[in-house]
């Protein structure tokens, strides 16, 4: 199977949204965490942007050895100089220069004409090139890009020497069927240079950042980027576990492999939030805290008896320490029967049965039993059931 490599931009593009700032120390701790998760390269920062993301950039280049360490540029040469310091100390170093290639941002943002942005695409790389062996391009917009330009950008960026050309979709505009269609094309066209990694680069605004590098992938891309929770600008970029979880479950399907150790993936998702004290909504697929939460009695039964009826991900193949059955209202007597057991309490059916009244009256109350309410709700039980038969003597006049 060919190896997609996972570019992992948290701490890039990752760390410029909104509350993620990341200082050194804790950009370190994710680092050496994404290089035992199994990522291929880590997107440390843009050392240009300030003198402590440079430090940042250099202190993880100095320090991971086993993922390549990339550092971002503008293509101009005081960037390109800025983040060749950053990644100086690192065993495997990438530069990572980028220019927008969409009319709206050269005459909008950038103010120059195609013919110059072509000039400055082939000017930086050859510089970036001259002093690192590792050089990636991105055509910033690319999903919005005149396919004609587009061929002429990354063309130029070809042979100036770039071996990894990213087509981003920066604004999460792109559908599955249109990204694919491009890296097709764009392969196409650089069908002389056979070495070149093609690399999907997707952002969230339609919610179909992961669809659409899905789409990348199966259309020849071998490098996508990514984040650990999907955290990124706006509404984010795609997520990596959700990349590295889907070609594995899917693997017939995209018959691809990655080097991520799938079940060092929850504790990763939980280290970021743990740094950035920004919590992993519930609902968000394999790390949040209800991706393997059921608590309708027919899903708890199915899960039960067979746990492949309701997950398509075991939780402790992606790291989640336990399944959770949620005892609610909608719970089922086997949920609370084996939730009991793990409690260690063993119920006769009937024993069960008052239980599973007392427990669906408190989840009418409180939306959710908890293992404090069962603990309660059992020894009530116990206890009504061991003083009943003696209170029925005692009315009967029987003496002990
Ligand atoms: O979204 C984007 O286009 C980027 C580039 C700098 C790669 O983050
Ligand atoms: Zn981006």
């Amino acid at each position: 199977m060919e190896h997609v490599h996972i570019f992992d931009t948290t701490l890039r593009d990752g760390e410029q949204s909104p509350g993620f700032s990341m200082n050194t120390e804790e950009k370190l701790q994710l680092a050496r965490q994404l290089e035992q998760l199994g990522v291929d390269v880590i997107e440390a920062g843009f050392p240009i942007s300030s003198p402590g993301d440079l430090a940042a950039v250099r202190a993880v280049a100095a320090e991971i050895k086993d993922c390549r360490v990339a550092a971002l540029a503008r293509a101009r040469q005081e960037d390109v100089d800025a983040a060749l310091r950053g990644i100086e100390p690192a065993a495997k170093p990438r530069l990572h220069i980028f220019l927008a290639t969409s009319d709206l941002h050269l005459k909008h943002k950038l103010r120059i004409s195609r013919s110059e942005a072509l000039a400055q695409i082939t000017k930086a790389v050859a510089y970036g090139c001259a002093h690192c062996d590792d050089v990636e391009f991105s055509a910033e917009d690319a999903s919005r890009t005149d396919l004609d330009f587009l061929f002429e950008a990354i063309e130029a960026a070809a042979a100036a020497g770039a071996n990894v050309m990213n087509l981003p979709d920066t604004v999460g505009y792109t559908t599955p069927d249109e990204y694919g269609d491009m890296f097709r094309a764009a392969r196409k066209h650089l069908a002389a240079y056979p070495k070149i990694i093609f690399s999907a680069h997707c952002h969230d605004d339609l919610g179909l950042a992961v669809a659409n590098s899905l789409a990348a992938i199966a259309a020849g891309a071998r490098q996508v980027e990514c984040t650990i929770n999907g955290i990124g600008e706006r509404a984010g970029n795609a997520s990596l576990e959700e990349i590295a979880v889907a070609l594995q479950v899917r693997k017939s399907h995209y018959a691809v492999r990655t080097n991520i150790s799938l079940e060092k993936i929850y504790a990763t998702s939980r280290m970021l939030s743990a740094i950035t004290s920004i919590n992993v909504p519930p609902n968000k697929a394999v790390v949040g805290a209800n991706a393997f939460a059921h608590e309708a009695g027919i899903h708890q039964d199915g899960i039960l008896k067979n746990p492949l009826t309701y997950e398509i991900i075991l939780p402790e193949k992606v790291g989640v320490p336990a399944r959770r059955l949620v005892l609610g209202k909608h719970s089922g007597r086997n949920a609370l029967r084996a939730r009991l057991e793990e409690l260690g309490y063993t119920t006769s059916d009937a024993e069960l049965a008052e239980c599973y009244g007392l427990a669906t009256t408190r989840a009418d109350a409180a939306k959710q039993v908890t293992d404090r309410d069962l603990l309660s709700i059992i020894h009530k039980v116990r206890r009504a059931r061991t003083q009943a038969p003696a209170r029925q003597t005692a009315a009967a006049g029987v003496t002990r």
